[in-house]
């Protein structure tokens, strides 16, 4: 392909990921998969790399990331980013209506309405359609510069190309992770034996400040904007604003009212009050806003906030109730986790009789004591909280909680890793919970299927000394099953049937259901897909398994630790002899010769004799591997013609020899003469 084909397969491309990802964010429709989106993304990418003069500032491309930021670069806000008084009954809001009026005078003025989204405060910048910086609001006056992180969130227009759009503006809005991308992310976090998140605008802060924006991208970050701001824009009210910002292509959220008066207002906060839930993120409240820009200019503002918008909070439901005891879980990875025993109470509906403590520092920082009275609150969390003590209750003889040092299932010593906040047990292969954990996690549909066993017989099997990994699932035999409590011949055959039927699933669900900590789903599909075997795996040292895309060191040392366990590697000659997939299926094998053999290739610019997935095939077949960017490690780079010359300037500096096209040809016509 020439620079001239390239640059017209480019900007289809971008075209075509533009309208998708618009469809998707502004009409909510998707009309292709996400896996043909991200074949599309891929293809764009390669494109660019191979012509890094064809990349553009706003090519959606940039949306993936892949910059590392070491330090964040604090940045000054043209306009401070200020807060809104809070107010929490109608009598607060008809004061502020009272000042409104008095400050306008006989002048007319209308509310917009907006919900209050419980995000991430961000600022970014336009200059000339193109979205330059993105800034968090920091202490209001500076913030971190995270453009980088900003451009990955998919809703945001990276150009406008609108008419008439003002050469500088700026745009506000709420940064925030959609609930089911949350849930998703924290399922995937208890697959590899994470703790999950505490609840998504935190878990949306800490993403924006992560030094990857790959890792930032993969977290699906979306945000509703709420203003614009500028010198002289031509808009006279805020609500022109908002249009104009859903005009051209900013993501508004569809929950805005302009509203006639303060009546009208409370009709709003009222309708809102329960429907909000269904929105995709947290809300807390409304925020109401003087409509017209020039009553805002003249109602000013006071040294922190507006005098022309207020906040709204919806009270969250909360009760008050005693705090019986701590109790202490263990998880499958061993991680303790504190749970506060309450006094049963009402709330939002169910009665709540225990909410999670998450560790030792919350402990510490509601200064907990047994016997408290403690307030408990449910907020987009499911599962209730404790957030404040009640101290002026608190009995003259409680006393601080002493944090358990020994795991409560059996007895082994806590220890707390550098840097952590959770204790964990370390008696991995003799702590009850881990044993059953680790079996309730092999046997789960995503990794065995094996759904005639739930908890409970798990619990029984362990009970009766029957199973302490998954290897002894496999040695079970009929009678022993037909023993258990509550077991007859039809439940019995049931459960053999399930786990002989467990011996096909394909090899990466095995390696999955391992529990092997920080291999998901994902990670176990690609190093199956890499190692083929268990035992190429299981012999593959540090180095190997960060070569493989998306393996990082934390996962190889997991991996390298988990196999040169003794009882591991037992463990893995008993499934095997079981019967277990512990490879995968053959594939097609096209190879012609070995000369080519672990060598690592990057194919850069166009061929005269080759396309380039004929070049790809070409080097796997000659037994090399085919990688797409330039590292240390790296062993050739294919140069063809109109290679972007930073590619070079790379291989160069690193000393990787490049190859021409014939050079590589007659690399491989020397194997054809040996052979
Ligand atoms: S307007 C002068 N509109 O609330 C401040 N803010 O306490 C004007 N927020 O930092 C802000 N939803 O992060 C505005 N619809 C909305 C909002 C909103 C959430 C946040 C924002 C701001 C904080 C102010």
């Amino acid at each position: 392909m020439n620079a001239e084909q390239a640059k017209k397969e480019i900007l289809a491309l971008s075209e075509k990921i533009n309208y998708y990802n618009e469809q998707y964010y502004q009409q909510n429709r998707s009309e292709i998969s996400d896996y043909e989106f991200d074949q599309l993304l891929e293809k764009l990418i390669s494109l660019e790399n191979d012509f890094p003069d064809l990349k553009y500032p706003d090519s959606p491309s940039q949306r993936v990331g892949g910059t590392i930021t070491k330090n964040f670069e604090t940045v000054y806000h043209t306009y401070p980013m200020l807060s809104l008084g809070n107010t929490y009954s109608r009598e607060d809001l008809e004061d502020f209506d009272g000042r409104v009026k008095k400050a306008l005078g006989e002048d007319k003025y209308r509310y917009f309405c907006e919900l209050k989204f419980d995000g991430v405060a961000l600022s970014m910048t336009y200059e000339n359609g193109l979205l330059v910086r993105g800034v968090t609001r920091g202490d209001g006056t500076r913030g971190d510069n995270i453009t980088e992180n900003v451009r990955t969130i998919r809703s945001l227009p990276l150009r406008i190309s609108a008419e008439d759009v003002p050469v500088v503006f700026e745009v506000r809005g709420e940064a925030f992770m959609p609930r089911d991308v949350f849930r998703q992310l924290n399922l995937e976090r208890e697959d590899i034996g994470e703790e999950p998140y505490a609840n998504a605008r935190n878990t949306t802060s800490g993403t924006l400040k992560m030094q990857d924006s790959a890792t930032v991208a993969s977290r699906k970050l979306d945000c509703f904007l709420y203003s614009v701001l500028g010198d002289d824009l031509p808009f006279t009210t805020h609500a022109e604003g908002i249009k104009w910002m859903e005009s051209v292509g900013f993501h508004i959220s569809p929950t805005y009212r302009l509203c006639e008066s303060m009546e009208e207002v409370l009709q709003y906060i009222e309708e809102w009050r329960e429907k909000r839930k269904e929105l995709p993120l947290e809300t807390d409240g409304i925020v109401i806003k003087v409509n017209d820009l020039g009553q805002q200019e003249q109602l000013g503002f006071t040294a922190k906030s507006p005098r022309w918008a207020i906040a709204y909070k919806y009270k969250a439901e909360n009760a008050a109730t005693r705090l019986r005891s701590i109790t202490y879980q263990v998880g499958r990875t061993g991680a303790i986790t504190p749970v506060a025993e309450l006094e049963p109470v009402l709330l939002a509906g169910t009665t709540v009789k225990r909410a999670s403590l998450h560790n030792a520092n919350e402990i510490a920082r509601l200064d907990l004591r047994v016997g408290d009275m403690v307030f408990v609150e449910k907020g987009g969390d499911i599962i209730p909280k404790v957030t404040g003590v009640e101290l002026t209750s608190r009995l003259d003889d409680s006393e601080p909680v002493n944090y358990i040092t020994q795991c409560p299932e059996c007895g082994t010593e806590l220890i707390r890793r550098e840097g952590e906040a959770q204790h964990y047990c370390p008696n991995t292969d003799g702590c009850p919970p881990q044993i059953k954990g680790r079996i309730e996690h092999f046997i789960q549909r995503k990794a065995m299927d094996i759904d005639s066993l739930g908890e409970k017989t798990i619990a029984q099997l362990f009970d009766e000394g029957l199973v302490r990994t998954p290897a002894d699932l496999y040695d079970l035999t009929f009678e022993q099953i037909l023993s258990l409590e509550g077991f007859k011949e039809k439940g019995t055959e049931n459960l053999i049937g399930g786990i002989n039927k467990s011996r096909e699933v394909p090899f990466e669900n095995v390696l999955f259901a391992l529990g092997i900590r920080y291999v998901g789903r994902t990670v176990a599909a690609k190093l199956a897909e890499h190692f083929r075997n268990i035992d190429s795996l299981m012999a593959a040292s540090e180095e190997e398994l960060v070569s493989v895309p998306e393996i990082g060191e934390r996962i190889a040392q997991s991996v390298r630790s988990f196999f040169s366990a003794d009882q591991h590697r037992q463990e893995m000659e008993r499934l095997k002899s079981a019967g277990l997939n512990l490879e995968m299926g053959e594939v097609e094998n096209t190879q012609v010769s070995d000369v080519l053999d672990g060598k690592t290739f990057v194919i850069s610019g166009v061929f005269q004799d080759y396309e380039r997935d004929e070049l790809k095939d070409l080097i796997r077949n000659y037994g090399g591997k085919v990688v797409s960017s330039i590292s240390g490690k790296l062993n050739y780079l294919v140069a063809g013609e109109k290679m972007g010359p930073a590619k070079r300037e790379k291989a160069e500096k690193l000393g990787i020899p490049i190859l021409s096209e014939q050079e590589f040809t007659s690399m491989i016509n020397q194997a054809n003469v040996q052979e």
